[in-house]
């Protein structure tokens, strides 16, 4: 009889390095993660060759730690993320994966990272059911999917230019606030005015659900330039910032939901920390009557749980690992299909 799957997740996109493992019947055993943000907070950004160097350092102590920590269970394969995300990033992953899989005869398999963020929720024991839309919204990504099942999804929308977290990480910076810049600009802005500045709600009178920050946040440099340098004038900028933000979000996401006539709607990724776009989606819900889902901050952000859970549930697409390090750092989402059926 086989083994239920018992699958090694392994991400390395941008600037978490992350380990888990992830147990078909009894669910997810181990995760541990190491984010980066203490190494790139000097730069503003992340540094993709800073970012390669210190996966090479973490993620072999990760995997070990998370191993330890589930109870040196038998692996059955391993999943790692392939894409979309940094090219040295990725690849250091993919290469940890493959040499693991070669050395102790496992099966390999590389994840997109984006279905990974789209059946986070299914990591948590109330999973919503399907077809719900996802909105994902991180530094890196700025999605709306109608997730149909798994290996069924449609991108919606999508951001031409600046991901959300991006545009909160340019105007903190602008404001003078650190990085990441997300959490300190939503502090400031609780204490400011939404309605101090008329800022562009971008692409809401345009029909489609793609999304275009980059204009906002040229808005707030010329605000900035403009008003007097004092906190209270800081603070108005903060907040009518993240009021245009949030508006955009709300009206596409009820947008989606309509077209769609899906009745949940699934938030995920860093920015779904954000109490303003919380509390303006759960109106909204409530108004509109869908039901509103968060996975937990650790599965909304980069994390292997995820990797190792689509590795779970494509486990019979696994391949001998000397084949399978292969990276794809623009990789469309559109182009996955429904899981092969195997033997699991
Ligand atoms: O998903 P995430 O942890 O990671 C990556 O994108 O890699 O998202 C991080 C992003 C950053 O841009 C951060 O500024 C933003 O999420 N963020 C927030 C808040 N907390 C984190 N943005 C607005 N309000 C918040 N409370
Ligand atoms: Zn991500």
């Amino acid at each position: 009889m086989q083994r239920p799957a018992t699958i090694l997740g392994i991400e390395s996109s941008c600037d978490e390095s992350a380990a888990a493992i992830y147990h078909a019947d009894r669910g997810l055993l181990a995760h541990a993660v190491h984010s980066q943000v203490a190494l790139h907070a000097d730069y503003g950004g992340v540094v993709p060759e800073l970012a390669s160097r210190d996966h090479i350092r973490k993620l072999t102590p990760l995997i070990e730690q998370v191993t330890a920590d589930a109870g040196q269970p038998a692996l059955t394969g391993i999943a790692y993320t392939r894409g979309p995300g940094l090219m040295g990033a990725l690849l250091v992953g993919a290469s940890i994966a493959a040499g693991l899989g070669m050395s102790r005869s496992l099966p390999v398999l590389g994840v997109h990272h984006m279905e990974g963020h789209l059946l986070s929720p299914l990591l948590e024991d109330n999973a919503p059911d399907f077809p719900f839309v996802a909105l994902l919204v991180s530094g890196g990504h700025t999605l709306l999917v109608h997730v149909e099942g798994v290996g069924r999804y449609r991108v919606m929308g999508q951001s031409l230019d600046d991901a959300v977290g991006e545009a909160f990480d340019k105007s903190a910076k602008l404001l003078g606030l650190g990085y990441p810049g997300g959490p300190a600009l939503a502090a400031l802005a609780a204490e400011g005015r939404a309605d101090a500045h008329a800022f562009p709600r971008p692409m809401l009178k345009r029909p489609g659900l793609d999304f275009s920050f980059s204009g906002l946040k040229t808005a707030v440099m010329l605000a900035i330039k403009a008003a007097p340098d004092t906190r209270a004038d800081h603070a108005d900028i903060a907040a009518s910032f993240q009021q245009a933000v949030v508006e955009t979000l709300v009206a596409k996401c009820s947008q989606a939901l309509a077209t769609t006539g899906a009745a949940t709607l699934v938030v995920a990724g860093g920015v779904g920390a954000n109490a303003a776009l919380r509390g303006a989606l759960a109106e909204r819900g409530t108004r509109d009557g869908f039901g509103l889902y968060f996975p937990r901050l650790a599965f909304c952000t980069d994390n292997a749980a995820m990797i190792a859970l689509v590795g779970c549930l494509r486990e019979a697409e696994m391949r001998p690992g000397i084949a399978a390090a292969e990276v794809t750092a623009r990789w469309p989402l559109d182009t996955l299909g429904p899981p092969v059926a195997g033997a699991a």
